[in-house]
């Protein structure tokens, strides 16, 4: 679904994050771990056009099933972000619109990318079904619900879209332990049941062994290490990522 080929993000004259080679298929969770600071979400936004936004300059490819998304307009991004590649961020509540009930939101971002109005209220109430919310709940405000829940709401969002490639970005590090392990379980379902493509970023190696097919570590803007998550864990090639799995006490060699 989704291939990256020596793509560059610079700010200035400084290089913040440079992947040689990142390929995302259809039904799998490739897992992007690195310390904060490393070039995770740089990677992320410039998938998604939004790194230009932000002042950076991108060279290099990303393809979304063959059609090149570096240099493409705003306009055909648009169409693009949302509808076919969907982000999953860190703070829910910050990433929806606070003065609009969850309800408004979620139609007017049906709406926004084409889905028929008579469709909104079924896909409504299946992808509610399915995050295991209860349907008043679209009634309330962002501020009126908790962070589980607002996280939820967007992977309820995304799955009502269909969204081909999911980009989630440290999505559980705002949760505390219980809540982050159901949307955890939620991302796995997204694979499993939709086939969605999953790029997951995390700091934490742990969340992302749960999860993750392949892993990529990345360390000041580069690519360290990438490889099966079973075989990146289970023997780390550089001492940067046997570091980090030995911090993971369960899967880590036991002291
Ligand atoms: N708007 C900006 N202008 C200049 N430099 C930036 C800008 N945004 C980010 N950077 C730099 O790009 C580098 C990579 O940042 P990025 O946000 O990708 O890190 P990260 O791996 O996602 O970290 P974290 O785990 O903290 O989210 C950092 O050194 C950061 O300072
Ligand atoms: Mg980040």
């Amino acid at each position: 679904m989704i291939a990256i080929r020596d793509l560059e993000v610079r700010f200035g004259g400084r290089r913040v994050a440079s992947v040689a080679e990142l390929d995302v298929a259809r039904g799998e969770i490739v897992g992007l771990v690195g310390e904060s600071g490393s070039g995770k979400s740089m990677t992320a936004l410039a998938i998604l056009g939004l790194a230009q936004i932000a002042g950076a300059r991108v060279t290099g490819s990303v393809q979304l099933e063959g059609m090149e998304l570096v240099g493409l307009s705003e306009r055909r991004l648009r169409a693009v972000r949302g509808r076919r590649i969907a982000m999953i961020m860190q703070s829910p509540r910050a990433s929806l619109n606070p003065t609009l009930r969850l309800r408004t939101t979620f139609e007017r971002t049906l709406r926004l990318h084409g889905v028929p109005k008579r469709e909104i209220a079924e896909r409504a109430a299946a992808a509610l079904r399915e995050v295991l919310l209860d349907p008043p709940l679209l009634n309330r405000y962002p501020h009126e619900v908790s962070g589980g829940q607002a996280q939820r709401f967007v992977i309820a969002l995304v799955l009502a879209l269909r969204a081909d490639v999911v980009i989630a970005d440290e999505p559980t590090s705002a949760l505390d332990v219980t809540v982050q392990a159901e949307v955890v379980d939620l991302l796995r379902r997204l694979r499993d049941d939709h086939g969605a493509a999953q790029l997951f970023i995390s700091h934490d190696l742990a969340v992302i062994g749960q999860l993750a097919d392949r892993i990529v570590v990345m360390r000041g803007g580069e690519v360290v290490e990438s490889g099966p998550a079973h075989a990146v864990l289970a023997a780390p090639s550089v001492p940067y990522t046997q570091e980090l799995v030995a911090a993971v006490p369960r899967i880590g060699v036991p002291a």
